[in-house]
């Protein structure tokens, strides 16, 4: 087991001073936390793309709180020094602030969560100002935000022209200001990201698909390990076909089961002959 401390918004803020990448990843399931753990990775998102990864729906927007909870404690069990945020799903904040809080405090006290995360721009501001007013450490998430995908026009660039980007930066500045303590940039132009992570007073600013200029950088994990079989994002980098890898140890096992070379003798257990000749007699009895 991991000797690391707890991960804490300190350890993170101290690492941004330092200038130190933080490394964050996706995770919704106890093995794969754990792995993560041992990596070192210093936070982890159980994000409501759990619904396309783990639930084999089209979109985020299906996902539950009861979903997103269940996933959240068994990757807080394998994880337990990560810093951990829980993804708020669709429909758990959008219609009132009593919904953000109530929803946002179950994350906490139900699945152990070090913050939350929720989606959107100025709109959403009462929300992060309401959730940290309750003492809950809040992530800002903008540009292509998946709960609004249909709204986007689908999974694109966004603040690719001047007028586009103002709003993000200006979005950004406005979600620090209630409150956030770090903002996610999903696939918005590196040189928005720089200006937006340079702006930045309070605020940590985290990259997925938005340039290396930033406090820290996000991938799926799926999309790592081609692991998702639909598509892999442009963005994403591959690190190992793990999904290669059990598909053909799948087909190997498939094979050896129906031409009997699966059990081999070190995949069972034998008896002794006087223990199994008395089991023999005693149902012939
Ligand atoms: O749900 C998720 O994994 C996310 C990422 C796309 C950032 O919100």
């Amino acid at each position: 087991m991991t000797e690391r401390k707890k991960v804490t918004l300190t350890t993170l803020y101290s690492k941004a001073e330092k200038g130190e990448p933080i490394s964050w990843l996706t995770c919704y399931d106890y093995p794969t936390a754990y792995l993560q753990e041992q990596a070192g990775i210093d936070m982890i998102l159980v994000g409501d793309s759990l619904g396309m990864t783990m639930l084999g729906y089209d979109s985020t927007l299906p996902v539950t709180m009861t979903d997103m909870i269940r996933h959240t404690q068994a990757v807080r069990r394998g994880a337990p020094t990560a810093f951990l945020i829980g993804d708020m799903p669709y429909m758990s904040y959008q219609a009132s602030t009593e919904d953000a809080v109530r929803n946002a405090g179950r994350f906490m006290a139900e699945a152990s969560c070090d913050a939350i995360k929720l989606e959107g721009g100025r709109e959403m501001a009462d929300r992060i100002r309401a959730i940290v007013a309750a003492g809950i450490p809040a992530f800002g998430h903008l540009g292509l935000t998946p709960q609004s995908v249909a709204a986007l026009g689908g999974f694109r660039l966004q603040g690719k022209g001047a007028a586009q980007a103002k709003r993000i930066v200006e979005d950004a500045q406005i979600l620090e200001e209630a409150g956030a303590c770090a903002i996610l940039l999903e696939l918005v132009p590196d040189r928005v990201c720089e200006l937006i992570t340079k702006r930045a007073k309070n605020s940590l600013i985290m990259s997925l698909g938005s340039g290396p200029n930033a406090h820290g950088q996000l991938l799926i994990y799926h999309d790592m390990f081609g692991l998702y079989p639909k598509f892999t994002p442009k963005m994403a980098k591959v690190y190992g076909n793990a999904g290669e890898v059990i598909l053909s140890g799948l087909q190997a096992y498939n094979q050896e089961v129906k031409d009997q070379t699966f059990p081999a003798a070190e995949n069972y257990f034998g008896m002794k002959d006087d223990e199994f000749e008395a089991l023999v007699k005693s149902l012939d009895n």
